[in-house]
């Protein structure tokens, strides 16, 4: 028996807006994969003196001219400006448009609105580089466990932060001079409040969210604690326990079917597969009811994996692919009526006074630190207090209701 290949096609026609990293390194993979069949028709970008690495004559300088052009087939938005991108993809949704984009911040601010419209016009929006670029998560969740119901969703979400910590854990070196290296590499942003603070990886996480348990949340009630506060004297802390501190996106659902979503530094062993993701890679363990535990690790960023991503979307695409967010329509409730058990590391006796602590199970004087239960509306309410006085916090992984003494929760990351 011959297998007879599909017959061919006309290219589907892009038009790609942003010429930056992402739509760059899309370019690039299309240019050495002419049989992928994809034309990239239009190019608009912002800065019509800025120079290019294709002649001035590809570019167009007012993306609203390709949401007009009805001749390409899809609009891949790769840009940085996420009230913009809001703007285009809103707009080539209400059009009925096929589109792609990566911008995670946009996403987790308009996602519930920008489902809306894709049922309203029969638009399709598809979104896999916005979260661990190359790894292939969000079409994990939605499609393939999209009838399984899912213990915890656990994650390495963002590639900076990875490294600065891998640096601080292998050199016993301090977070500046880290953060420094990571930003000479390019592994950083020149202003790193997005990925040290956590913004970054909480706004995948609420992505994460909507996919796996059918949860549409405001990023704003995800608890996001970062990096900036930490010290070589918390590495070594971990150290001295045989664990790592990684910044961990946790998904997880409670015994009572709620689902709590924290992203935070965290404690974690060698019995973790996240343990050994270490740099700028991204990692992912899904926990199934029935499948058990898969990990999936990756390059989280980068022209080439996150071009990847948008590529895996196009072909998607082209095939009729939608996501279906297969648990919506039963979403849980979300929980934030918790108790987390954390290592908070300040020298501000008031710092300690504001979390007021349900329990203390250890303190010591000399290295400023103490660990204990303390309710998790407390610390969403002072994030910004925490980090404006450079106060350090990692979770331990424990949870339980507000007020008990009753474990519902021992998360190993
Ligand atoms: N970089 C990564 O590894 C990565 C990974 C995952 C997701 N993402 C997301 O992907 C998106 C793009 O990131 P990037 O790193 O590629 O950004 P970038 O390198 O800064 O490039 C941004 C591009 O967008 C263009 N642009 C900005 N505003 C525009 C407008 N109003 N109209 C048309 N073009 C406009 C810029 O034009 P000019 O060239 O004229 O300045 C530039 O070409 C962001 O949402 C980011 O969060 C990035």
């Amino acid at each position: 028996m011959s297998i007879n290949p599909a017959p061919a096609s006309a290219p589907l026609r892009i038009g790609l807006i942003g010429f930056g990293c992402v739509g760059q390194g899309l370019y690039d993979i299309l240019q050495q994969q002419p049989e992928a069949g994809f034309e990239i028709a239009r190019i608009a970008v912002k800065n019509p003196t800025k120079a290019r690495t294709l002649p001035l004559n590809r570019f167009d300088f007012r993306a609203d001219d390709l949401l007009q052009d009805a001749s390409l087939d899809v609009l891949v938005e790769v840009i940085d400006d996420a009230d913009e991108a809001f703007r285009l993809v809103r707009e080539a949704l209400c059009q009925g448009r096929r589109v792609v984009t990566a911008n995670k911040a946009m996403l987790a601010r308009h996602l519930p609105e920008l489902v809306q419209l894709q049922q309203q016009t029969g638009g399709t929006l598809l979104y896999e580089a916005a979260v661990c670029g190359s790894i292939p998560v969000i079409r994990t969740l939605d499609a393939y466990f999209g009838a399984e119901p899912l213990r915890s969703v656990t994650g390495i979400l963002n590639g900076s932060s990875n490294y600065v910590l891998t640096r601080m854990g292998e050199a016993g070196a301090d977070y500046a001079p880290a953060l420094a290296e990571a930003q000479q590499k390019g592994f950083a942003e020149t202003d790193p409040t997005l990925d040290m603070g956590a913004f970054d990886p909480r706004s995948k996480a609420v992505l994460l969210a909507a996919h796996a348990y059918g949860a549409f949340l405001n990023p704003d009630e995800v608890l996001n604690l970062g990096i900036e506060g930490i010290s070589a004297v918390d590495i070594a802390f971990a150290a001295s326990q045989g664990q790592k501190i990684k910044v961990i996106a946790g998904l997880q659902r409670l015994p009572d079917g709620r689902v709590t979503v924290l992203v935070t530094p965290q404690l974690v062993g060698p019995e973790s597969p996240l343990y050994s993701v270490d740099d700028e890679f991204n990692g992912v363990v899904i926990e199934a009811d029935f499948a058990g535990e898969q990990f999936l690790r990756g390059r989280g960023a980068g022209g080439h994996p996150t071009g990847s991503a948008v590529l895996a979307d196009l072909a998607a695409l082209r095939q009729g692919f939608a996501y279906q967010y297969p648990k919506a329509a039963e979403a849980p409730e979300y929980a934030s009526d918790l108790e987390v058990e954390i290592y908070l590391r300040t020298d501000e006796d008031r710092i300690i006074d504001l979390l007021d602590f349900s329990e203390i199970s250890e303190e010591a004087d000399e290295d400023e630190y103490v660990v204990g239960y303390v309710a998790l509306a407390h610390l969403i309410r002072h994030r910004d207090t925490l980090r404006k006085y450079g106060a350090f916090i990692v979770r331990t992984g424990r949870l339980r209701p507000v007020s008990t003494n009753e474990l519902v929760a021992e998360v190993s990351a």
